[in-house]
């Protein structure tokens, strides 16, 4: 890293170093079809499915990781997404939503390394936590209102309660707060690097999922 970098908030670094992966995710042809409104609720339950699997291997890690010294100060209740997501998937597949769901390869690889870094690295934990939560505070509003107005779910009902943060009443504040918990974050300029890479990765393992997902749901293709 170089006296730039060291001198830059961490909060800045790791945002500014995920930033072309967040337009390429944000533009792959899986989410513009999904939110272009060009594909039906069987692709919006099918990618639903695979955010169960990542976020159940993010809050099972998480349980362990309160008294982490890095990690501990990111686990918040109200970010807690698991119990959001199974009513989701209630209201799309029904009561028996959890009979024969499987992950995609990409979203069992994506969830495998989220449970990897929980066991053995809570800093490269951290950049998972960031890179999904986040991302939900922020870009996630934008795909509920979507999902509610093409799909026709109850505004922040049963199938987009994933996107509501009940327990977030300022998600603006909330994000700074976080941003400052990312500045404070006790590690070294070597180890924040390899944090930064590790948010790469799960930019990337999100983008993977967007191409199987693509694949399933081939329409710009
Ligand atoms: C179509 C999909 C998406 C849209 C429309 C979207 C949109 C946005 C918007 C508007 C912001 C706010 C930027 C700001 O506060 O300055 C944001 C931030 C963010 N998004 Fe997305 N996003 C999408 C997909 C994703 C995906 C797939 C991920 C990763 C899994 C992601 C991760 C993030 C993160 C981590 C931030 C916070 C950046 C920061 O302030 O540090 N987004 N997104």
């Amino acid at each position: 890293m170089d006296a730039t970098a060291a001198a830059t908030p961490f909060s800045t670094l790791i945002r500014t170093a995920s930033h072309e992966q967040h337009t390429e995710a944000e533009t792959s042809s899986f989410m513009s079809d999904l939110l272009g409104g060009r594909l039906g609720v069987d692709a919006y339950t099918r990618y639903t499915e695979q955010l169960w699997f990542v976020y159940r291997a993010l809050e099972e890690g998480a349980q362990a990781l309160r008294g982490d010294r890095v990690a501990g100060p990111f686990i918040r209740a109200e970010l807690m997404r698991t119990a959001e997501l199974e009513r989701d998937l209630a209201h799309l597949r029904g009561a028996d939503w959890r009979e024969g769901l499987e992950p995609l390869p990409a979203t069992a690889a994506y969830a495998a390394r989220v449970a990897e870094c929980a066991r053995d690295w809570p800093a490269g934990y951290v950049a998972h936590h960031y890179t999904r939560y986040l991302g939900d505070l922020s870009g996630g509003q934008i795909i509920r209102d979507k999902a509610e107005r093409t799909w026709g779910f109850a505004r922040k009902g049963d199938g987009v309660r994933f996107y509501v943060f009940e327990g977030i009443s300022n998600p603006a504040s909330f994000k700074r707060d976080y941003r400052e918990l990312l500045d404070a974050v006790d590690a070294d300029d070597l180890e924040k690097q390899r944090v930064v890479d590790e948010c790469k990765r799960a930019f990337a393992l999100n983008t993977a999922v967007f191409r199987e997902l693509g694949e399933v749901f081939p329409l710009s293709a």
